[in-house]
């Protein structure tokens, strides 16, 4: 049964001065830390880390917030290098707060936001709107991600500069492809004389056009125009000797075909300065979800074959593919309840990741140690952006999940203001269940605050009382 997740239960403060997380399982692997411990955070700061390293007296004291950690497992807070949050100018597929929420909810403490907003993101004045309405928000930090050229349409570069000095931490025409070699390399150019990733949205258009979904037999079968692989596997190919020839940092966005993750292999083993991401639903489904027109799998680049899905979580495991990440694009039922033609591409994704994923850790495809870097470390230095960690000294930013509950996913329970994904209404077994950042608990779900540890006798009605809102 699903129990639902409150933001935070009423009478539990928004901003507690002292947290204690007691015998709950770390795991972080730039740390080498995967043990049992006690997590005490003061005024958003961990003060002490390690098995019982909290006192009698933190443990029973009515100023902390003791959480029972027991069959829970405590990670970094999530770095999600692509999230689409639709401000300005299509805030009724999303809106920063609303995204906010949902990243919260989803374990992540940073989430990078792509251009294409409306207008699109290739000023200093868009970028700094962002950063602006973020911070009055709290929680989870936004991170702009300018666009490569003026209007996306891939002709004039933007000036990158402006856009790192107002808060962006990479370029990326995300949606449309840089499709001009000339245009590509000054973009690489411009971005490698302050280092900033360069991020491409790898898909030679006009080998894509008119496409609704991958081309293979599926396609054929229900007669929809498809995608071939080697108009993404070109752009990467071009790219990669064009940031081998430039020296620049380039970034491969949503990977999908078994092609670029050779070709990126290839790359780094001689050097090349390139990153890649891959999202859950291109590790998860193949283009056999679109079979009945199924306009909720309908994405860019689209969902390909088992043999993608294997060379891309192989590449995952193996660090070809550096990090995960969500590609989390709101759309309304105005734009996906139509006909395939008219459906735009994009599902929502950052409150999926761990009930999504977790079944890669527990059937050995994925060691927790190499998920948990692809979500945390890898993302951050990507950006380069300091990724959170679990040590002593540290601001805390931390996501605590219990990995065994089984629970529904429905669109209730839900933040993000669109519920645009396959993965709803199904069963899961694990799940978020507290992102703390600083001193702001941006999310906590009703059942943190049960105790099963026998250690915790104090019964704080404050963190015992349940909100089902
Ligand atoms: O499926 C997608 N949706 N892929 C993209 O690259 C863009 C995104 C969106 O903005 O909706």
């Amino acid at each position: 049964m699903a129990e639902r997740i409150t933001e935070s239960s009423s009478g539990v403060p928004k901003h507690p001065e002292v947290v204690v997380i007691a015998g709950a399982r770390a795991v972080d692997p730039q740390r080498g830390l995967d043990a049992i411990v006690d997590i005490v955070i003061e005024r958003g700061k961990i003060t002490r880390l390690g098995p019982n390293a909290a006192s009698s007296e933190q443990l029973t004291s009515e100023r902390a917030l003791v959480i029972d950690g027991m069959n829970r497992w405590v990670f970094p807070a999530f770095v999600d290098l692509h999230a689409h949050f639709r401000e300005p100018g299509h805030e009724y597929k999303e809106d920063i707060s609303s995204g906010l929420r949902a990243a919260a909810a989803g374990g992540f403490g940073h989430v990078c936001c792509m251009a294409n907003t409306r207008p699109i993101n290739d000023t200093r004045a868009v970028t700094e709107m962002m950063v602006a309405r973020a911070r009055t928000h709290g929680g989870t930090r936004l991170h702009p991600i300018g666009a490569i050229t003026m209007g996306q349409r891939g002709e004039e570069l933007t000036e990158m500069a402006d856009l790192r000095d107002a808060g962006a931490v990479g370029v990326s025409d995300d949606g449309v492809c840089v499709m001009s070699s000339v245009v590509m390399r000054r973009a690489l150019e411009y971005a490698r004389t302050f280092d900033m990733p360069v991020i491409q949205h790898c898909e030679d258009h006009g080998l894509t056009a008119g496409a609704q979904m991958h081309e293979g037999a599926v396609a054929t079968k229900l007669g929809l125009r498809g995608w071939p692989r080697v108009a993404e596997d070109i752009i990467v190919a071009r790219d990669l000797l064009l940031a081998e020839a430039t020296g620049a940092r380039y970034h491969v966005a949503h990977v999908s075909t078994e092609g670029a993750v050779r070709l990126i292999r290839e790359a780094k083993s001689r050097g090349i300065r390139v990153t890649a991401e891959v999202t859950p639903h291109h590790l998860m489904l193949t283009d056999e979800s679109v079979i009945g027109y199924q306009t909720y799998c309908k994405v860019n680049p689209p969902l390909r074959e088992a043999r993608d899905i294997e060379a891309l979580r192989l590449a995952l495991a193996d660090g070809t593919i550096d990090a995960i990440a969500t590609d989390h694009a709101p759309h309304s039922p105005l734009e996906k309840d139509c006909e395939m033609e008219s459906a735009s591409p994009g599902m929502i994704g950052l409150e999926l990741v761990v009930p999504v994923l977790l079944e890669l850790v527990k059937n050995g495809t994925l060691s927790l140690a190499r998920f948990i870097d692809a979500l945390t470390r890898s993302p951050a230095s990507i950006v380069s952006l300091e990724a959170p960690q679990l040590v002593e000294g540290a601001r805390a930013e931390l996501t605590m999940i219990d990995p065994d509950v089984e629970h529904i996913v429905s669109p209730l329970s839900l933040r993000s203001k669109s519920k645009n994904t396959p993965f709803i209404d199904r069963a899961y077994r694990g799940r978020v269940e507290l992102t703390l950042l600083g001193e702001d608990l941006a999310f906590a779900a009703a059942s943190v605050f049960t105790k099963r540890d026998p250690r915790l006798t104090t019964r704080d009605p404050r963190f015992t009382k349940r909100d089902n809102r």
